[in-house]
């Protein structure tokens, strides 16, 4: 997509919405919901295209913008699969079984973290840090939604409900 096609009028009114949250001087602090809302849009990834198109409707160097979108985990720099899956393999999910978790969804898609299957359905993000649901270890966060105490027959369910 083009960043004409990425910012639509409904992406710039969200956009403007964070913007208004910061002092005008602030647009920056605004990049981060900037880079997510134009992901989404994007199908999932941020483009170069997609890129130059959050700095230039925050007025901001592209550099800047790219060094954001590198260093946060939650924004892709490739086409990935419909469904994002992150499995955590931190300490406490360690522990309670977040290994056998992620080689079942490893096993079951037939990829290994970081690719997307075939399909485009599909994709299992690199190994996460803790996402902060240690109590309910094992967990998987799917699409944003977390789902935790999980057992494989679990994640069959969950991967089986999505579209
Ligand atoms: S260790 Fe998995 S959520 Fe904290």
């Amino acid at each position: 997509m083009t960043g004409r096609d990425l910012l639509t009028p409904d992406v710039r009114a969200e956009i403007d919405r964070w913007v208004a949250k910061y002092p005008p001087f602030g647009k920056r602090s605004a990049v981060l919901a900037a880079l997510r809302i134009v992901q989404e849009k994007n199908h999932g990834w941020l483009s170069p295209e997609a890129l130059e198109a959050v700095a230039g409707y925050l007025g901001l160097p592209p550099v800047e913008v790219e060094e954001v979108a590198s260093f946060y985990s939650m924004y892709e720099r490739k086409p990935v699969g419909r469904h994002t899956i992150s499995v955590c393999t931190n300490v406490s999910c360690l522990i309670c079984g977040g290994e056998s978790i992620l080689s079942h969804i490893e096993k079951r898609l037939g990829i290994r973290p970081g690719q997307s299957t075939p399909d485009g359905r599909f994709y299992l993000k690199p190994e996460e840090e803790c996402l902060a649901a240690c109590a309910g270890a094992p967990m998987m966060m799917v699409d944003h939604i977390y789902h935790e105490h999980l057992t494989p027959e679990r994640v069959d369910e969950i991967l089986d409900g999505l579209p």
